[in-house]
């Protein structure tokens, strides 16, 4: 893991898994979580050629008249489909972001309803990567748990039960600077493995600076969120991170969230915790959580 690079400029860690040392793999993982709360993962196994239609078909989507696209519109009381970010876009003016969310596992919360029938090959990509995506993220949550001094299994029991394919999509804006496309947040969810297209615009907060996240073809970005940050009691930072937008060209981000379910009470895990070491936080249901942070956030803008 190198943390700088060639001009001494500080970088967000780059794990390559293919390093046959895996007990190096995991403390370098660990170490990346305790620090920053991000990380890069390349030769991870999932094949370029995957990701590379995962993006085309995904560009295809969204190159379709807005007609086609409303197909699978986003509808009152679902938080899947495809749709527009509203409080970025009716509250700021600040921002457009296109967003098509769909869930892919657990199997019994799959809604082919949502799904794009166009481009026709869009389904069977985006399974397919998410079948690769979720053995990457276990394999991630198994060495964090290790990490803790806990059982693999310790951290996906809770964090690691629903999924969900996001697609984010920042038109170009040429107007401004500093224009935000997703204003500073840490992520409400667990585990968030990040794919990008060629456009940087994905910034890390670390010792009071902005940092640019180095746009690697094929890496995959892999962002510790509030869930695993609770669980682990504070021990994994959730990391603070934004996106900006480009004057010219369409930027895409393919985020893949991984958390608890709805109904699922996250706290710090017991075996971390004692009179010498007290919970940091209370234990509260995922879905309470969600309600809450969405309820503050909306009142802050
Ligand atoms: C995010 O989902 O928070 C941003 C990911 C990105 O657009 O790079
Ligand atoms: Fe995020």
């Amino acid at each position: 893991m190198t943390e700088k690079d060639k001009r001494g400029i500080t970088r967000v860690p780059v794990v390559d898994l293919s390093c046959p040392d895996e007990e190096l793999v995991a403390r370098t993982v660990v170490k990346a979580s305790e620090d920053w709360g991000v990380f890069q993962v390349v030769n991870h196994g999932i094949p370029t050629e995957l990701i590379q239609r995962l993006q085309k078909v995904g560009r295809e989507f969204f190159e379709l008249p807005e007609a086609e696209k409303k197909v699978v519109a986003r509808e009152a009381g679902s938080v899947e489909g495809y749709g527009r970010r509203i409080e970025l876009d009716i509250k700021k003016r600040k921002g457009i972001v296109d967003q098509i969310y769909l869930s892919t596992w657990p199997p019994s919360s799959v809604n082919y309803r949502y799904w794009p029938k166009s481009p026709p090959d869009y389904r069977e990509v985006n399974e397919e990567y998410a079948r690769h995506v979720k053995t990457l993220s276990e394999k991630i949550m198994e060495w964090l748990s290790e990490g803790l001094g806990l059982g693999r299994e310790a951290i996906k029991e809770v964090n690691g039960c629903w999924y969900v394919m996001n697609i984010n999509h920042y038109p170009p804006y040429p107007h401004s600077d500093s224009f935000n496309g997703l204003e500073p947040h840490t992520d409400i969810n667990g585990l968030t493995l990040i794919i990008t297209n060629e456009i940087p615009g994905l910034q890390v907060f670390k010792d009071d600076h902005w940092i640019e996240v180095e746009y690697i073809p094929s890496a995959i970005i892999v962002n510790i969120g509030d869930q695993i940050m609770m669980l682990s009691n504070g021990k994994y930072k959730n990391v603070l991170h934004k996106t900006t937008v480009d004057k010219e060209k369409t930027r895409m981000s393919w985020p893949v969230p991984v958390s608890p379910t709805y109904d699922m009470v996250v706290g710090p895990l017991p075996e971390l915790t004692s009179e010498d070491d007290p919970p940091k936080f209370k234990p509260i249901a995922y879905k309470d959580y969600v309600h809450n942070k969405i309820t503050f956030l909306k009142n802050k803008s």
